[in-house]
């Protein structure tokens, strides 16, 4: 409509009053270079959804207080992009046609990084990697290290404002519980840190989505000790040599591990690979593991010696046969389509159940991976109410993990492909009901499934429904989604920052 339109051009005059035009991109500058440069899911620039009217490429916190300043002024809403790896796809575009109206803000130029090596901290900007933080820890000193993800590729900013959940978390938690500080730009375009925005705040970004509260442009991390030599090993075991019985075995094993050694599960057709990260020699780690898991039969063979920050490279490429500086190469493959559903395990799942998953699911072509990520250690040690983050005590993390590729044109064959690879996903999940977490089934925000609810507006009102995104939300956040729904209604009552899945205000009468 005009009116439509005219806002847009209003949006776009008063951001270019303080934004230099080279960092304002519509889609008549052809944005579509800068919109694809973090796009990890390309289920998210197909037909039926939506990109966003314009990008602005943030090069300095100032351009972010204008950006929601002239959003707020013009009613286009805000999306924050760090690394792109919203699995829903939610940093950079909409799936609901009524959401049509929105800027994305993207952060990738704001990822400077300064270590305090004096006192193992950092200051990071939200637009740097996990690559690039490892990189920068560890070059400072060899044992410093830092608890998230094994993917070098995922941003900061949604990471940690997700919870961030990786190697190291055994020993020192999420990414989250080692966050000092931040600094964010409010629905009222202010520039507040931890003591300027009150501990409700700082409380909600670590662990309930950033995308709700404002944008985080930059976080103070405690840095970790790190052995200066660890050990890693990937151990596969086949289906018909002893899989079922060892993975059976692990899930109880493997979370009452000691602190230092971290051990997954990646299951996938017909094997099962047993992949460690232990802080300590490979003496000791033979030693342990036939002390608690002596059925895998890990030998000194099997031992990778190394340091701290090529265990990161083996973490996500298989092997450490490659430079540490692959880490700081910013641009993976975007060219795959991505749907993952994950769960959380409290009792371990019979052998029988196993034999089903093997028997009717992963024979199939188009099954995906499942990876079995262990709790415990200090995972199991924190409060379910210190941060949003309240999984704290189950023994594993369950994630049904498929990618694919298509390089065909023509949509329906395209989508033909996503309806069997996302029906096995979801068939698997409903499965898997019986054995995993229940009432509210739980799942970590940062494993975001938009098949658990989106949000809708409130009859007549301009706001997203509480009731409505009770459903999803008490799944990712259990008894912890009201108060995070009662900091949005202070820091954000007319719910500028939102999307498909971003906290509501808490009513008043609630
Ligand atoms: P992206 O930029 O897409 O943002 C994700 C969400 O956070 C969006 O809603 C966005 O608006 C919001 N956001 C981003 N930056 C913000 C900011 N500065 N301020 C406020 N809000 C902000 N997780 C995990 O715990 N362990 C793991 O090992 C992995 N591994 C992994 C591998 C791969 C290949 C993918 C695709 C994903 C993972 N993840 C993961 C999940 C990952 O932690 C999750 O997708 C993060 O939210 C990604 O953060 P990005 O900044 O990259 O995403």
């Amino acid at each position: 409509s005009a009116a439509y339109s005219s806002d847009v051009d209003a949006f776009l005059s008063c951001l270019s009053a303080d934004i230099p035009p080279a960092l304002i991109y519509t889609p008549a500058n052809n944005y579509s270079s800068v919109l694809l440069s973090s796009v990890r899911n390309l289920r998210y620039v197909m037909p039926g959804t939506t990109g966003p009217l314009v990008i602005v490429a943030a090069t300095e916190p100032a351009h972010v207080q204008t950006t929601v300043v002239c959003g707020r002024r013009h009613s286009v809403h805000v999306r924050t992009r760090s690394g792109g790896h919203d699995y829903e796809g939610l940093s950079y575009a909409s799936v609901d046609p009524h959401r049509r109206h929105f800027a994305v803000l993207d952060l990738a130029a704001l990822r400077a990084i300064h270590i305090d090596g004096s006192r193992a901290e950092a200051w990071v900007g939200s637009g740097a990697t996990l690559g690039e933080l490892y990189y920068a820890a560890a070059a400072a000193n060899r044992t410093f290290g830092f608890p998230a993800g094994n993917c070098p590729t995922v941003g900061v900013g949604g990471h940690l404002s997700g919870g961030g959940f990786g190697a190291l978390s055994p020993k020192y938690g999420l990414s989250a519980d080692n966050v000092l500080d931040a600094v964010v730009v409010d629905a009222e375009g202010r520039l507040l840190n931890r003591s300027t925005m009150g501990e409700d705040l700082f409380w909600a970004i670590r662990g309930g989505g950033g995308e709700s509260f404002g944008v985080v442009v930059s976080w103070k991390v405690r840095l970790v000790p790190v052995t200066e030599t660890v050990t890693v090993f990937s151990i596969r075991r086949r289906r018909n040599e002893s899989a079922v019985d060892l993975i059976t075995k692990w899930q109880a094993i493997a979370p009452a591990l000691p602190r230092d050694l971290y051990l997954r599960v990646l299951v996938r057709n017909q094997q099962a690979d047993f992949v460690a990260l232990f802080l300590g020699r490979c003496g000791i780690l033979v030693d342990t593991m036939r002390r608690h898991f002596r059925d895998l039969g890990m030998a000194e063979r099997d031992c990778q010696e190394m340091s701290w920050v090529k265990s990161t490279v083996f973490f996500y490429y298989g092997t450490a046969d490659l430079p540490a500086e692959v880490l700081l190469n910013r641009s993976s493959n975007p060219y795959y389509y991505l749907k993952v559903k994950s769960d959380h395990v409290q009792e371990a799942m019979p052998r029988h159940a196993w034999e089903i998953i093997w028997s009717k699911w992963l024979d199939k072509p188009e099954a995906a991976l499942l990876q079995l990520d262990p709790y415990g250690g200090q995972m199991g040690s924190i409060s379910p109410s210190a941060t949003p983050f309240p999984h704290r005590n189950y023994l594993y993390q369950f994630q049904i993990y498929s990618v694919w590729f298509d390089s065909r044109n023509g949509t329906a064959a395209v989508l033909e492909k996503q309806r069997v690879m996302m029906s096995w996903v979801r068939g698997l999940y409903n499965d898997l009901t019986p054995y995993v977490s229940k009432n509210p089934r739980a799942v970590y925000v940062n494993y975001r499934d938009l098949d658990l609810g989106t949000n809708e507006l409130d009859e007549g009102g301009n706001v997203t429904s509480y009731a409505k995104a009770r459903v999803w939300g008490e799944k990712y956040f259990k008894d912890n989604f009201e108060r995070l729904a009662a900091v949005k209604s202070k820091v954000d009552p007319h719910d500028f920052f939102r999307n498909e899945q971003s906290i509501p205000p808490l009513p008043a009468a609630a």
